[in-house]
């Protein structure tokens, strides 16, 4: 089929374009115009280059189709020129009446996609465009790509340094607590990948263990510091950090995924923990593990009030604690694992790897 004979019905259907045809002969862009919008694309004339120009400022197009010998002083090699100036990476397919050496090198060295000599099949043109097109999108696609990977980057590093700045005000209340909060984080990491949990589960064990105790920022210090069992009404308020500590992060979309460890890392098995009173599979796994890591670390710390206990004793009270505070399938494995001097490793363990986590950013 040609140019002149073109009775468009091909019934290619892609998502549609704008694309700007320019050609000084009415007839010929009334074809173009048919003949690609059959093809579900939209389709902008124009009839000299100054009339494209001033399309081109003022809308986006997909693909420039324009003829060589266009009346006025602009040709469609000037035309060329202009958009490969304005938007290199919009493709421009050229048509004329006179196919030359010249022509073909001076348009390629301008930048021209595809160029067409009249008269031309109709099919060659469609695969022509399609080519453009095609490429566009794969284009774009790769930008789009290339922008979530910066974004991604840059939510890391916010939230690097958030967890950063929570660890500082932590270290600042209380220096025990910074090391209790390191032990338990490198202790529920270590024993999250014991488990053979995901990596992203280990490091929200991590992550969630160092900042667990976050809420007691909050406490008061005569509290945190008091030399003697807490009273009823004490406890109540000590017992308040959990939910602080989630609500302090809750607003920070990057510091999210901690939350539901933070929040729930007092929760027990039977449903008698707080502050949501859960219970059971109910309770976020890496809050259960963090739970265990947390009263391990504290039983074998001595407190104002007590002697650390011995490593047995603590074993036994965990024992004890099956299916009460702790989640049952998890106290074996757990003490197999602390008997196993993971424990000692997360004693001398430094700051947490706080670049580790990165898989939870976003
Ligand atoms: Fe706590």
């Amino acid at each position: 089929m040609s140019m002149e004979e073109a009775r468009p019905g091909s019934t290619t259907r892609r998502p549609g374009a704008t694309i700007l045809v320019t050609d000084d002969e009415p007839g010929i862009r009334q074809a173009l115009c048919l003949f690609l919008g059959r093809l579900g694309h939209e389709v902008v004339e124009a009839p000299t280059a100054d009339a494209a120009l001033e399309l081109l400022e003022r809308r986006r197009f997909d693909l420039v189709l324009s003829d060589i010998a266009l009346p006025g002083a602009a040709t469609g090699l000037d035309l060329l020129a202009q958009v490969k100036q304005r938007a290199p990476d919009l493709d421009v397919i050229l048509m004329t009446g006179h196919m030359d050496v010249d022509f073909a090198v001076n348009a390629i060295k301008r930048g021209v996609t595809d160029f067409f000599k009249k008269p031309f099949l109709f099919e060659e043109l469609e695969q022509s465009v399609t080519r453009c097109l095609d490429r566009r999108r794969l284009l774009g696609r790769t930008r789009e790509l290339e922008q979530l990977a910066a974004r991604h980057e840059t939510l890391k590093s916010v939230q690097r340094d958030l967890l950063l700045t929570l660890c500082a005000l932590i270290d600042a209340r209380h220096a025990w607590s910074r090391r209790h909060g390191e032990r338990v984080g490198a202790l529920a990491r270590s024993f999250a990948a014991a488990l053979g949990l995901p990596e992203r589960e280990q490091k929200l064990a991590l992550i969630g263990g160092r900042l667990h105790d976050l809420g007691k920022v909050a406490t008061p210090d005569a509290l945190l510091q008091k030399e003697a069992p807490l009273d009823a009404a004490e406890r109540a308020i000590v017992q308040r950090h959990a939910l602080v500590g989630a609500q302090l992060l809750e607003p920070i979309a990057v510091l999210r995924p901690f939350v539901p460890v933070i929040r729930s890392h007092h929760e027990n098995w039977d449903g008698s923990g707080y502050p949501d009173r859960l219970a059971g599979e109910a309770i976020p796994p890496v809050a259960r593990i963090v739970r265990l890591a947390d009263a391990w670390d504290a039983l074998v710390s001595p407190r104002a009030w007590r002697a650390a206990f011995t490593r047995s004793a603590a074993a036994a009270a965990i024992e004890a604690g099956s299916g009460k505070a702790f989640a049952p399938d998890l106290v074996a494995p757990f003490l197999a694992h602390v008997q196993g001097g993971a424990a000692e490793c997360a004693a001398t363990a430094e700051t947490p790897e706080l670049d580790a986590c990165e898989s939870v950013a976003g």
